[in-house]
Order: structure tokens, then C-alpha cells, then sequence
């Protein structure tokens, strides 16, 4: 039998689940999977028992711990050690009334990859806060965090880049020093919070940016500059979005997706909005005030697939053969052919 054949045994192989003996007030289940159970893992649930269950023992090799709901106002990094924490993959504190983390609390973690705090009451987070993890998900939305210093998610060796969920909070400024590398962060969930200008991001690889319901009035030129992997931005739902400068979205070049949805008062963009924005193949503007586009706008979108517009127009690139021109038969030409609920809708009438 061939390496590839066995690859896929181990994956048909069904997971397995048994109880084993736990700490009173959690439960403990094995979940074994691969050829003769050869691959386990311990997932240890201790959620809703009460604010007593810390410190809690786990097994040797627990992989996740759900320590939500048990209204907890203090973990430190005494709380958080001991054996099974060193191998922990998977830890959920959410739900609980966390007040303050330090720089030690999850030192001892030195494999968890995902860390949910989310649901908590936590104010300030300190420079490297998670910086001995290697965190991919870290997911710290509804508590009240007024300032974020990018330097808290600074870790180790930057290795592997992290989804990092900050919405629902407070967040009114957001800084970075100078003195620390810039973290690997992939995705930024900043929706839902107290910005009131784009701030702070320059150069963090950021693959995904959510700055969606912030009351940010102006979108500026250089706001973006440095985020030369951005392929997804939403800056939707802003009712206080009244301007998008020109040349603002000229420093992202890898931009895919544009969002600008559900902006009332954003009414006119003009031609130099667009500039630069070459890859972008998906503008939505759906629900926003903006009724009309320059004309020649397509022309500064060549890989412009969908446009999203008024209340339910869709609009799609396609090639159209035009018979008209040129003796020597069809030319082939791209236009946009728009449809709402009720039809065609030409291309014109929209941009
Ligand atoms: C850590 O937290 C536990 C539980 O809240 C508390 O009993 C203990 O005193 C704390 N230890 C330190 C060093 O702060
Ligand atoms: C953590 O627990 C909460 C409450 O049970 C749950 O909603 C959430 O999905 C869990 N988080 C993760 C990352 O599994
Ligand atoms: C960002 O957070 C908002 C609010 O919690 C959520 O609705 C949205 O799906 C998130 N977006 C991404 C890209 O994670």
C-alpha cells in the first residue's frame, strides 16, 4: 500500500470519544482519531462551575480547556501553570469578568493557539501580553478597551500570523512604539468601536481590515500607506463617513475586496478615490448615499468584477461582442451589466 492510501485510511477513520476520570465540576473526554487510534487528544469543559473552579488540574495532555462562564475576576500566570497547561492548544475565557491581564499571565502557554477572552471586562492590554504564545486566533471583542498599543500582540518570533478580533470594545486610540518589531497580525477585527480617524497599522501585514461602525468622518490619503497585503477592507455601516479623500486607497495594491456598504451620508466619490486600486475585483456600495460615479471610474478598475449598488442593483463585468466596429468582424469589448429585483438596469443610469 502506497504512502497516499494510508494518508487516507488515517483520515476515514472515525473520532472517537470516551469520558475519563475529571476534577469535580469538569468533564474530561479522549477524542482519539487516525489508524488504531494513534492520534488523542484531551478536551477538558469546565465551563459555568463558578468562580472556585481556579485553580483547576488537568490532565497531562489537554489540548483544550473551556474555562468559560464561571465569573472569574483574576487569572495570573499561577492560575494558568502546572502540568497539561504546558501543552494546552486551546483556551476559553470567555464569559467571565476579567478585569486585567499582565505581560506573565499566559507565559507559561507556550503552545496555545487560541485564546478567546472575548465577553470580559478588560480595560488595557499590556505590551506583550501573549508574547510567549503562538497564537493564530486571539479573540478579545466585548470588554472595554479604551486604548490599544499594537505592541501587545507583539510575540516571541513573529512566527505564525494571527486573526485578531478586537470589536465591541471601547477603542478610541490605537498606537504603536517604535521600539518593538511589528506583530505578524493577518486579519484585524476593529468593528464596533470609538475610532474617529484610520490610525496606527502602518506596515502590520495585515491581510483583513474590519473597521466597520466607528464614527470615522474621513477616510485621508496615507491612511493606508504600508499596507501593501490588504486584500479585504470594510469600512461599512459609518454614519458619520461623509468623505473619502482622493488617491486614499492608491497605497493598497493587493486590494480585492472594497466594502463601503451602508454609508448614508457618504454621497460622491470622485475619480481619484479609485486610483491604484488595479487588483480590486468587488466594490460594495449597497445602502449608501452615493448615487452616481464619474464615468470613466471602470477605467481605473481593470480587474473590476462586481459592483454592489443603490438598494439592490448588481452590477457584473462581462464581454460583450459589438458588431459595429470594423470591417474585419467582431470586437470583443468589457462592459457592466447591472440588475435589480425588477430588471436591466443600463450601465449608464449607474455610473
Ligand atoms: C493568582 O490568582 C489566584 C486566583 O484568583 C489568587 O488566589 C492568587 O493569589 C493570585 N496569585 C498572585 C501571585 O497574584
Ligand atoms: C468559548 O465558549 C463560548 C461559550 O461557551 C463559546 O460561545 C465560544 O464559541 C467558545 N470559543 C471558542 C473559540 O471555541
Ligand atoms: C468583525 O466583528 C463583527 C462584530 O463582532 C462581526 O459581525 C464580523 O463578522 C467580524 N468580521 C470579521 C471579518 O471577522
Amino acid at each position: 500500500m502506497g504512502p497516499s492510501s494510508w494518508f487516507s485510511i488515517l483520515f476515514i477513520t472515525s473520532i472517537v470519544a470516551a469520558s475519563k476520570p475529571c476534577f469535580p465540576g469538569c468533564s474530561c473526554e479522549i477524542e482519539t482519531f487516525g489508524l488504531f487510534d494513534s492520534f488523542s487528544l484531551t478536551k477538558v469543559d469546565c465551563s459555568g462551575v463558578g468562580s472556585h473552579i481556579v485553580p483547576v488540574s488537568i490532565p497531562l495532555d489537554t489540548s483544550y480547556l473551556d474555562l468559560s462562564s464561571n465569573k472569574l475576576e483574576h487569572v495570573n500566570d499561577s492560575v494558568l501553570s502546572g502540568p497539561g497547561y504546558t501543552t494546552l492548544v486551546n483556551l476559553n475565557l470567555s464569559y467571565n469578568q476579567i478585569v486585567k491581564i499582565s505581560s506573565t499571565t499566559f507565559s507559561k502557554l507556550r503552545y496555545l493557539e487560541s485564546l478567546d477572552l472575548s465577553h470580559n471586562r478588560l480595560e488595557a492590554l499590556p505590551d506583550h501580553s501573549f508574547f510567549f504564545s503562538p497564537l493564530v486566533e486571539l479573540d478579545v471583542s466585548f470588554n472595554k478597551l479604551e486604548e490599544i498599543k499594537i505592541g501587545a500582540f507583539t510575540s516571541q518570533n513573529n512566527g505564525k500570523a494571527m486573526n485578531i478580533d478586537l470589536s465591541n470594545n471601547l477603542i478610541s486610540t490605537l498606537t504603536r512604539g517604535s521600539d518593538y518589531p511589528l506583530p505578524n497580525v493577518r486579519s484585524l477585527n476593529l468593528s464596533g468601536n470609538r475610532l474617529r480617524s484610520v490610525q496606527g497599522l502602518q506596515g502590520i501585514p495585515l491581510q483583513s481590515l474590519n473597521l466597520d461602525k466607528n464614527p470615522i468622518s474621513k477616510i485621508e490619503e496615507h491612511n493606508f500607506l504600508g499596507l501593501k497585503s490588504l486584500t479585504h477592507l470594510s469600512l461599512s455601516n459609518m454614519p458619520d463617513l461623509r468623505e473619502i479623500a482622493p488617491r486614499s486607497f492608491s497605497e493598497i495594491p493587493s486590494l480585492l475586496v472594497l466594502d463601503l456598504s451602508n454609508n448614508p451620508n457618504l454621497v460622491s466619490l470622485s475619480e481619484e478615490v479609485f486610483f491604484g486600486l488595479r487588483s480590486l475585483q468587488e466594490l460594495n456600495l449597497l445602502n449608501s448615499g452615493v448615487e452616481s460615479l464619474p464615468k470613466d471610474t471602470i477605467h481605473h478598475l481593470p480587474s473590476m468584477k462586481s459592483i454592489t449598488w443603490g438598494t439592490d442593483i448588481h452590477c457584473i463585468k462581462t464581454m460583450k461582442e459589438d458588431q459595429f466596429h470594423l470591417q474585419n468582424g467582431l470586437v470583443r469589448r468589457e462592459v457592466l451589466v447591472c440588475r435589480n429585483d425588477r430588471g436591466a438596469v443600463s450601465a449608464q443610469d449607474v455610473l
